[in-house]
């Protein structure tokens, strides 16, 4: 079995941070969130992984390399634009020739692994083994409905009334049947091939369907509330580390990762936290929930809840909470007199207490 793991969307509502950083490598608990979808794809034994990139294709490709570091191998398999998932399935006709295979998208976060629903296809091996879970507003997802038998009778994209509960998760497992199917469809309201249109035209041909309810944590990282939530699920059960240099005047909690390099000094760090390789931590107080990307410099400031990447500097800043950070991004104390004076990029969001 082969996988596909689709990271060719432009991240819209990821804005600005999509705008110079394809969403798929966004950190999450420091890594990108392409690392924790090919932990998934070699946790259950596939190493040939094709991967359907766009317009960040060269990040994406620097990040990941040719996956040896990550245990499989990685083709990359241009997109031109987002067309769809059922287009991204055309795309890849030739690289996967004949072989069954996990479609996974590369924005979204499943760290209980695909074991369980793995091992459900590969004994029962319908045409198509779909993923769901229970969601109290299906409405921005795939809606699936099954018979008692938990056959796929009907699948609707982004429905305005959703006739189940049943939303369609980021990952299922296909046959090259559906290769007929992403042929015979047509663009769908939103101008784009639908995943969901595809595996409707399979059960419309009789072909037999498959969902399972997936029992694990699902989280679709399409905006930075997702991003704040998933970088917290993947801290909560963070391994405590002493790579880097603790001073004797800091706290650290016992959740607490620091990596090689790093240095915390007169500061203190409830954790459950991640301080990354080479980052200063001084005279600080890292709330819970909070990932500091490599070669930060936090200084004399309060944060909480909150993701800062790589080589961003905070400091004199008091409560900083649920806040995304990006690259190199600077934020520090201004003169109380003048007011606040903020850079904010394209589509960026800045809340400032009244
Ligand atoms: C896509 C699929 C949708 C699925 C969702 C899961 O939506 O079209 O059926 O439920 O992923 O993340 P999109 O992310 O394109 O809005």
């Amino acid at each position: 079995m082969k996988a596909l793991v689709l990271s060719g969307g432009s991240g819209t509502r990821l804005r600005p941070l999509s705008h110079s950083l394809p969403k798929q490598l966004v950190p999450l608990a420091n890594q990108p969130l392409l690392a924790h979808v090919l932990r998934g794809v070699r946790d259950i034994g596939i190493t040939e992984v094709g991967m359907v990139v766009g317009a960040g294709a060269e990040q994406i490709r620097q990040a990941l390399g040719d996956g040896s570091g990550y245990g499989v191998t990685i083709t990359y398999l241009p997109q031109d634009a987002p067309r769809g998932l059922a287009h991204a399935v055309r795309v890849a006709r030739q690289y996967l020739g004949d072989a069954d295979f996990l479609l996974h998208l590369g924005d979204n976060l499943l760290p209980d692994g695909l074991g369980e629903p793995a091992v459900k296809f590969r004994r029962r091996r319908a045409g198509a083994h779909l993923l769901v879970q229970k969601v109290a507003d299906p409405r921005p997802y795939g809606v699936v409905e099954l018979d008692l038998a938990g056959r796929v009778v009907r699948l609707v994209e982004k429905p305005r009334h959703p006739r189940s509960d049943l939303a369609l998760v980021g990952a299922c497992f296909l046959t090259p049947v559906v290769h007929q199917a992403v042929e015979a469809i047509r663009p769908g309201p939103r101008g784009e091939l639908e995943l969901t249109d595809a595996v409707q035209w399979l059960v419309d041909q009789g072909v037999i369907v498959r969902a399972s309810e997936y029992a694990g944590y699902w989280r679709d990282i399409a905006d930075s509330g997702d991003v704040l939530a998933g970088n917290r699920h993947l801290l909560a059960t963070v391994e405590p580390e002493r790579g880097g240099v603790v001073d004797p005047f800091s706290v650290l909690g016992p959740r607490v990762r620091v990596e090689p390099g790093a240095r915390v000094i007169r500061s203190r760090v409830d954790g459950p936290a991640i301080v990354g390789a080479g980052s200063v931590i001084d005279g600080s107080h890292l709330g819970p929930y909070t990932s500091v990307g490599r070669g930060c410099v936090i200084r004399d400031s309060e944060l909480s809840g909150s993701v800062v990447m790589d080589e961003a500097r905070i400091s004199g800043v008091r409560r900083l909470v649920d806040s995304v950070v990006g690259r190199a991004a600077t934020i520090e104390r201004g003169d109380p007199r003048t007011g606040c004076r903020v850079v904010c990029g394209d589509h960026g969001r800045v809340e400032i207490p009244g």
